[in-house]
């Protein structure tokens, strides 16, 4: 069976892949290929550190990767934070990420934002994109305690709750990463 490198250790990310895959690849975390140093993430974009990630991956490991980058983005701040998203605030704290978005857009009308995800695949040294997005607003305070990140203050377009309060099946459904994932698997199946 094709091996092809996941470049995450998150479990989460890669039993969803795998299952939608069907079986049809062997899929490896970066443990798995003997990976253990933190993957470069510098040049500014999401599309680009995906890009960087997974060509990093295919150099120095010679086996053929995907990797993932996501972020949201708020219009009324011009895009922000979008690839700073997971270090908004100053850390990976996310309490202080969502309290740092809010202060921001405290008395702000416009709340329009977006979950972007974009997936590179590298194989036989060609290379695709894949994105994904969900549209959605940034609440006025934090609603739920499903999820991860910024779900407790993102509603989706076309409803009311919040990523956090919504079940898991509905984000997996519409989610920006479910999306990239779909276009992927079409395209590898
Ligand atoms: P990553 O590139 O997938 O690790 O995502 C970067 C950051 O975006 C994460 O640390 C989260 O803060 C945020 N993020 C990405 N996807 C989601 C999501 O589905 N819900 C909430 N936050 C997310």
């Amino acid at each position: 069976m094709k091996q092809l490198c996941f470049a995450t250790n998150n479990a989460h990310k890669i039993n969803e892949v795998a299952f939608a895959l069907g079986g049809a690849f062997e899929i490896l975390t970066l443990a798995e290929i003997g990976c253990t140093e933190e993957l470069p993430e510098t040049t500014g974009t999401i599309s680009g550190n995906s890009r960087q990630k997974a060509r990093y991956v295919t150099d120095h490991f010679q086996i053929d990767c995907f990797a993932d980058d996501s972020g949201l983005e708020v219009d009324a701040l011009n895009g922000e934070p979008g690839v700073d998203t997971a270090f908004y605030s100053g850390s990976r704290d996310h309490a202080k990420n969502m309290a740092f978005l809010l202060t921001k857009l405290d008395g702000i009308t416009n709340r329009r934002a977006r979950f972007r995800s974009v997936i590179t695949l590298v194989q036989n040294g060609e290379e695709d994109q894949f994105e994904g997005t969900v549209e959605g607003r940034i609440a006025t305070n934090l609603q739920g305690e499903g999820g991860f990140g910024y779900d407790p203050i993102f509603i989706p377009e076309g409803y009311d709750q919040t990523f956090g309060e919504l079940s898991m099946e509905i984000k997996n459904g519409m989610s920006h990463r479910a999306k990239a994932v779909r276009a992927l698997v079409a395209f590898l199946a």
